[in-house]
């Protein structure tokens, strides 16, 4: 039996529970407070993790079109790269956690650059590149402090000196990470800045000269210009908010807004319990709204009982627990809330705003996750001056 086609054929974002507005304007507007604060370094716009949750291939080909324009994109991993290749970025990209062996023939067929630290993938890279008679363009990373990746400071030299000289390897760029940066006193930043400084001196020494040097994140962006050199990359500041928590001080507009749908509202009694494990019981008369949207989609577990979202204008609180799906709220006084109705979760109605930082500090971590952990069910759709373009 042939199959039968139940819904036509259309965007089905008019069927979204939940979505995620996300404003290029503020994208926009963002990128170019780098660019004042820094003035004429290149930028590496961070799309890594979708962007912050933001939609890597959107954010990616709006700002390879925006006036002011990175000079590469910097992703974690090889797949997000190829989505950005296979969405039509053909700008550089830099691979930031490294080279795993068996991904060299991939890094050169779409033409990345990878950042690179330890002997094996220098040489697996400088093999592939003989094979297919091309010249890879790489970023060395020193481990200045932050213990994750990156060569020892004492071994960056000799190692720097092996890549500089081998065929099919060009050595575009030497970078470190800080690790405290968003810290009022920059006595750690400050080592780090100087043994990376010390590997730069002992090059200039030997004569060699590498393109590009670069440390800043957006926390050494904002406040410790003196570590930019001649590229910087961003993360958290193109989407809004300052790792110290200064966004408006320092002009930074969140880019992304997430509302979602009431579901249904009901008159409960005193005493009735909401939501598993009965971690809620109601005190008085109240009206009860569940939303659509869980911890599936991002809206952290650890709300339960503690959050709030914007209701009619109205901040509104989280009681019971989150479940995977859908969160209870106490709408009682929003009585004219409706079944159908919008709630904003992340973002501004009337005089009151709930921005990622807030669900930040009611869950222990910091906007990085939130946006990150927007997930997959929560429709990004994307504007431009108040337009809508199109949804993905
Ligand atoms: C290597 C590297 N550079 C830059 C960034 C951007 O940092 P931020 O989002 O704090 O600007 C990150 C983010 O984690 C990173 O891992």
């Amino acid at each position: 039996m042939p199959h039968q086609k139940i819904y036509p054929a259309q965007d089905n974002s008019s069927f979204a529970s939940s979505i995620a507005e996300i404003d290029l304007s503020a994208l926009a507007e963002n990128i170019r407070r780098v660019r004042t604060t820094i003035g004429d370094c290149e930028i590496l716009a961070v799309v890594k993790a979708n962007a912050y949750g933001h939609g890597a291939l959107e954010i990616a080909r709006f700002l390879a079109q925006n006036t002011i324009k990175p000079l590469l994109f910097g992703v974690a991993f090889l797949e997000e790269a190829i989505a950005l290749r296979e969405g039509g970025i053909t700008d550089r990209i830099l691979l930031l956690t490294g080279v795993p062996l068996e991904q060299v023939e991939a890094i050169i067929q779409y033409r990345l650059s990878p950042v690179i630290y330890d002997l094996p993938s220098l040489e697996a890279l400088r093999r592939a590149a003989e094979a297919a008679g091309a010249v890879v363009p790489v970023h060395i990373k020193i481990d200045t402090g932050m213990g994750r990746i990156g060569l020892p400071p004492d071994t960056a030299l000799s190692f720097i000196k092996k890549a500089v000289g081998l065929a099919g390897i060009r050595v575009e760029g030497i970078l470190s990470h800080f690790a405290h940066a968003d810290l009022k006193d920059s006595a750690f930043t400050q080592q780090q800045l100087a043994s990376l400084q010390t590997i730069l001196s002992e090059l200039e020494a030997e004569g060699i000269l590498i393109p590009y040097c670069h440390l800043a994140n957006s926390a050494a962006i904002i406040q410790f210009r003196e570590a930019c050199f001649n590229l910087v990359r961003p993360g958290l500041m193109l989407y809004g908010y300052s790792p110290m928590g200064k966004r408006q001080a320092f002009g930074l507009k969140p880019v992304m807004r997430v509302k979602t749908r009431v579901l249904a509202v009901k008159k409960v009694a005193a005493g009735q319990s909401i939501s598993y494990g009965q971690s809620y019981v109601t005190k008085r008369e109240s009206l009860i709204a569940t939303v659509a949207i869980g911890y599936a989609d991002g809206y952290d577990f650890r709300l339960s009982n503690r959050g709030e979202m914007i209701a009619l204008g109205q901040r509104v609180p989280v009681v019971g627990r989150v479940c995977m799906d859908m969160t209870m709220l106490d709408v009682s006084k929003v009585p004219t809330l409706a079944a159908g109705d919008w709630v904003t979760v992340i973002g501004s109605e009337g005089s009151e705003s709930i921005w990622a930082d807030e669900l930040a500090r009611w869950t222990g971590s910091h906007a990085y996750e939130i946006l990150c952990g927007i997930g997959n069910r929560v429709k990004r759709q994307y504007i431009k001056q108040g337009k809508y373009p199109h949804s993905v």
